[in-house]
């Protein structure tokens, strides 16, 4: 049976959770491709087979408890790798947001964080074998002005994936965590910031952020890390 691949937050594929997808399934692992609008994840699910791989869409809101339960019962028994992806970025003052924004966006990179994680674990603990990753920000480490929404919840992210790693480790499950820290050369900033492209240079590779959670999958038991941060050498840090 081919070994299955669950990737959450995929949007366009010029973007981090699309190009994760691409990566594993050219590593041969049959990729579950989860994210919220049904036309971007076909496009991404299309593209790895039309190149050999395989692929299954399937929608699914990763605040959604039953939605995730589903999306782990597609991955199987076979599950060997999840990949936690989603977290849009929340940015707004403390004194004009609306405690809707905050738990929304706490629901996104942190709640949704826990649903995700929980389901991947319970399903590789029988084989004891698996690989969880999250994917993490500068917010992980620290906060800025304008931000606090997003950097408490991708902290509370951050420690959360540091736990599991300690509770399952001696399971045989690896958990990782990737410190992106600065913005993505990908869709998302360039949509957002038509200059961007004059100024790639210091925007992060999607492909070098790629490397390094194929770098966490690839490890030997007896070598993991639990975090791999990357930033273009222009960052200032
Ligand atoms: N972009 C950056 O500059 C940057 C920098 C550092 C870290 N990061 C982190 O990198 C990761 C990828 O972000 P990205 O912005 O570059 O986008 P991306 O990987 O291209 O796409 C992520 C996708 O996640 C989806 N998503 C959001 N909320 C979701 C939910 N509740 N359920 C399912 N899917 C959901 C979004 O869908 P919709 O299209 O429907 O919103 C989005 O398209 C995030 O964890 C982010 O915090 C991004």
């Amino acid at each position: 049976m081919m070994k299955t691949a669950v990737v959450i937050g995929v949007g366009p594929e010029r973007g981090l959770g699309a190009q994760l997808c691409k990566r594993f399934a050219g590593n041969g692992l049959h990729v579950i491709v989860a994210g919220r609008t049904q036309s971007a994840i076909d496009v991404v699910a299309k593209e790895i087979a039309s190149s050999g791989g395989k692929a299954t869409a399937v929608v699914t809101d990763a605040t959604n408890e039953r939605h995730i339960v589903a999306l782990f019962d597609r991955a199987g028994a076979e599950l060997e790798l999840a990949i936690y992806n989603a977290g849009n970025n929340t940015p707004g003052r403390i004194v004009d947001m609306d405690a809707t924004y905050f738990e929304q966006s706490w629901r996104v990179v942190c709640f949704g964080g826990f649903l995700f994680g929980r389901e991947a674990v319970k399903r590789m603990l029988p084989a004891k074998n698996g690989t969880l990753l999250f994917t993490g920000a500068s917010a992980s480490l620290r906060g800025r002005a304008g931000y606090g929404a997003f950097n408490s919840s991708k902290a509370a992210l951050r420690t959360l994936a540091q736990a599991m790693a300690k509770e399952y480790a001696a399971d045989g499950i690896h958990v990782g965590h990737v410190v992106v820290d600065g913005a993505i050369a990908g869709d998302k900033i360039f949509q957002r910031f038509p200059d961007a492209a004059s100024r790639e240079d210091s925007l992060v590779s999607i492909e070098g952020i790629v490397d390094a959670f194929e770098f966490l999958y690839r490890q030997p038991q007896r070598a993991w890390s639990f975090e791999l941060d990357v930033r273009t050498s222009k960052e200032r840090w």
